[in-house]
């Protein structure tokens, strides 16, 4: 039996309950979540008894020896996972915030007192993207990256084009779903995919880059209706795409809503449902697709790292600095398509 802690038992740590009670395989249904770390209290909860608001209770207990981390924010969540690597236990996340801000520290943490810390479920939900991006592509250089990557604002664009919904209505249907986040604004402006896309090509570039580095992140609020009509009288759909490719020896990374035509295979991603786009030198272009948001497909994430975690199946890369100079401003370059009423779309291809 493995004795596990969920801190955060919010919509990711209830879902990550759900999916160990209900999981038959090993090693996951021999896990035993000795506690659980909130400020509030689920009396009514079968496992109501195990939630404490002691983090020092979790840390001293040597027989925990996996801490997943779904608190969210950047301060508690940070500070408890770098205490608990410190202290030998390997930490599991979806917090991407964190793994942004603190990731370069929390993996050499890892790495110095021989445990991981894995966020498979930071990026696309319930699609592994990591693990393959960092295991799968052995002879390739990753020249792109590309990707659907946020949830939200894919529903609400979706729910535009089909319903004729306003922005603020179907996001008010993307909060009630628990795909949004807190503040609904890093979806919106872009930023929750800039956090994700960074995280990617960190890995595709082996470098740590974070988000705010990254030199043009466009969202959908300024996306209409009738942007949507014009569109779709081209054959196309707007979608908000990541960008994370090669040039060179450098990258240039850019988040921006773009026209998607139907040879896309993006152009069929609704809902929020995400999609990664991996280009390699020797593979070719390879496509994940999968449930991008929700309690229990980013539980499935990351109880996938809890299984690494206990089978010694993974192990924590420490990546370079991210020079000056790497990162491309975005210079405009590449295809734009002008709608009817004027208003200029990147394409994707
Ligand atoms: N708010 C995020 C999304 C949640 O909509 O994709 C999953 O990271």
């Amino acid at each position: 039996m493995t004795n596990i802690a969920i801190l955060g038992f919010g919509t990711v740590g209830g879902g990550v309950y759900e999916a160990i009670s209900r999981c038959s395989k090993k090693p996951l249904c021999d896990v035993n979540i000795k506690y659980i770390l909130d400020l509030r209290t689920f009396p009514e909860h079968p496992l109501g008894d195990r939630v404490t608001s002691d983090f020092d209770k979790i840390l001293s207990d040597e027989s925990v020896s996996v801490v997943v981390e779904t608190m969210g924010g950047t301060g508690a969540a940070y500070n408890f996972s770098l205490a608990a690597l410190k202290a030998g236990k390997s930490v599991v996340t979806s917090n991407k915030a964190v793994v942004d801000k603190f990731g370069a520290e929390l993996e050499r943490a890892a790495a110095e007192n021989s445990v991981v810390y894995l966020y498979e479920a930071s990026v696309g939900g319930g699609i592994p993207i990591i693990a393959p991006l960092n295991n799968c592509f052995p002879v390739d250089d990753i020249v792109r990256v590309a990707g659907i990557l946020n949830g939200t604002t894919n529903y609400i664009l979706t729910h535009m084009q089909s319903e004729g919904k306003s922005l603020e209505e179907a996001l008010k249907t993307a909060q009630e779903l628990g795909y949004a986040e807190a503040d609904p604004h890093a979806d919106l402006a872009g930023l929750d995919a800039a956090r994700k896309i960074a995280i990617l090509a960190g890995i595709a570039f082996d470098k740590y880059i974070s988000y705010e580095s990254i030199p043009h992140i466009e969202g959908i609020e300024n996306v209409t209706s009738e942007d949507i009509r014009l569109a779709e009288q081209l054959g196309c759909v707007i979608r908000l795409i990541a960008v994370a490719e090669r040039v060179n020896d450098k990258a240039r990374i850019l988040v921006a809503p773009h026209l998607v035509g139907a040879s896309s295979l993006f152009h069929a991603i609704r809902e929020a449902f995400n999609a990664v786009s991996v280009t390699g030198s020797a593979v070719g272009e390879v496509v994940f697709y999968g449930q991008g948001a929700g309690s229990l497909p980013t539980a499935a994430a990351v109880c996938g790292d809890i299984e690494r975690a206990i089978l010694g199946k993974a192990t924590t890369v420490v990546r370079k600095d991210c020079e000056e100079g790497f990162l491309l401003s975005d210079d405009g370059e590449g295809r734009f398509v002008t709608l009817a009423n004027g208003k200029k779309y990147r394409y994707f291809e």
